[in-house]
């Protein structure tokens, strides 16, 4: 009887926790004060200078108001192998949706950054399940490996040459206690890494070359055993740049003070940084007593650190709009809302998150 009350009663926990719960729009009681409204996130990242920048598809509906906001722009999906690559076995290419890209960055004179080239995780989304059979079979899985990375880089970065100046020449590296072992790991070991930037260099000498990582914890072994890796990269005269920190807000609030740091140690090494593709799940904050503003204050402290170190060069959103977001759509995610990452509503109303960024960029700014 006892047991089954403890059964019941866990199993009700743990279902109110997947509840979907709502929290206070407080923030809608406030107007937005005129000069909020008149002067945009751009306004204020050109005077730093600073690069502010979101993920977009392409023919956005919300193209005047990301050409109005932001100064920097990267696809979401649109530049990642399966988007691009449409036949693994003939190298055959679709570049159609990422051109538009392009087009409107050009248009509206926006920075825009390349993501991604070389990413080991998820098969078929992040490289053709082609590539696997193919290193397999191969006499030499080392030799044909290198092939495959070198052909890749030749033909994407070689269509947006000129047009994108930074790449994230490989995504997410890392796995919890060091490399993450993956169909490039497998045929090269961590030296598919250093091949992919010194190809990628070959062909845009001009390109800011970016690894990029999702660090949650800035003292784990995932973080340590990154920094030495960058460390090695960079004895060895790497062409690498810069570092991606992604910053994902999905199951953790990341701790800030850490983040500053390790920005610092990155810089230290000689490499630039930027935040990549910062979000935050509204239901982290859902124990503070305004999860909007505590969203909000998040947001406007990351921005803040990254613009205090000067070797921190920008802060790119992962979405503009709670309307539509990569977390409602993918799960575990999308079975514990609200997600709501990011600093417009559902109604384009600004949020917290918005005013907070704003406050940051504007305290830069009048220095
Ligand atoms: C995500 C996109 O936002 C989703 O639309 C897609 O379904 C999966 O990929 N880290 C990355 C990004 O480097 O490319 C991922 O983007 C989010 C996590």
């Amino acid at each position: 009887m006892l047991n089954g009350l403890v059964i019941l009663t866990s199993i009700v926990t743990s279902l109110h926790t997947y509840w979907p719960r709502e929290y206070d729009k407080t923030y809608l009681n406030d107007e937005v004060s005129t000069l909020i409204k008149s002067t945009s996130l751009k306004t204020l990242a050109d005077s730093i200078p600073f690069y502010i920048g979101v993920a977009t598809s392409p023919n956005s509906e919300y193209e005047e108001l990301i050409s109005t906001e932001f100064n920097s722009l990267v696809a979401e999906n649109h530049f990642k192998p399966g988007s691009l690559l449409k036949d693994a076995n003939n190298w055959e290419f679709d570049f159609s949706d990422a051109d538009r890209i392009v087009q409107f960055a050009q248009k509206n004179d926006m920075r825009l950054r390349g993501h991604t080239l070389i990413w080991g995780k998820y098969p078929g989304m992040t490289h053709p399940v082609e590539w696997i059979d193919q290193v397999k079979k191969s006499a030499d899985p080392e030799i044909e490996m290198k092939a495959i990375i070198s052909q890749y880089i030749k033909i994407v970065m070689g269509h947006f040459k000129g047009k994108v100046v930074s790449w994230d020449v490989v995504n997410e590296p890392m796995g919890s206690k060091g490399l993450y072992s993956c169909i490039f790991t497998e045929a090269m070991g961590e030296e598919y890494i250093e091949y992919a930037f010194r190809e990628a260099h070959k062909v845009d000498p001009d390109c800011a070359l970016y690894l990029n990582e999702q660090i949650v914890n800035y003292s784990s072994t995932q973080a340590k055993e990154f920094l030495n890796l960058l460390t090695r990269l960079v004895a060895k005269e790497v062409p690498i740049h810069g570092v991606g920190l992604q910053s994902h807000h999905i199951n953790h609030i990341h701790d800030l003070d850490g983040m500053k740091k390790y920005i610092r140690s990155i810089a230290e090494l000689g490499l630039d940084v930027e935040i990549t593709e910062l979000d935050m799940r509204l239901l982290l904050f859902g124990n503070e007593n305004d999860p909007y503003n505590a969203q909000g204050d998040q947001y406007k402290n990351v921005v803040q650190i990254c613009i205090a170190d000067p070797a921190c060069k920008g802060v790119t959103l992962w979405g503009l709009t709670d309307k539509s977001n990569w977390m409602d759509a993918i799960p575990p995610f999308k079975w514990k809302s609200p997600n709501s990452p990011n600093i417009f509503d559902e109604e384009m109303k600004r949020k917290p998150a918005y005013i907070g960024i704003w406050k940051a960029l504007n305290g830069q700014s009048q220095q």
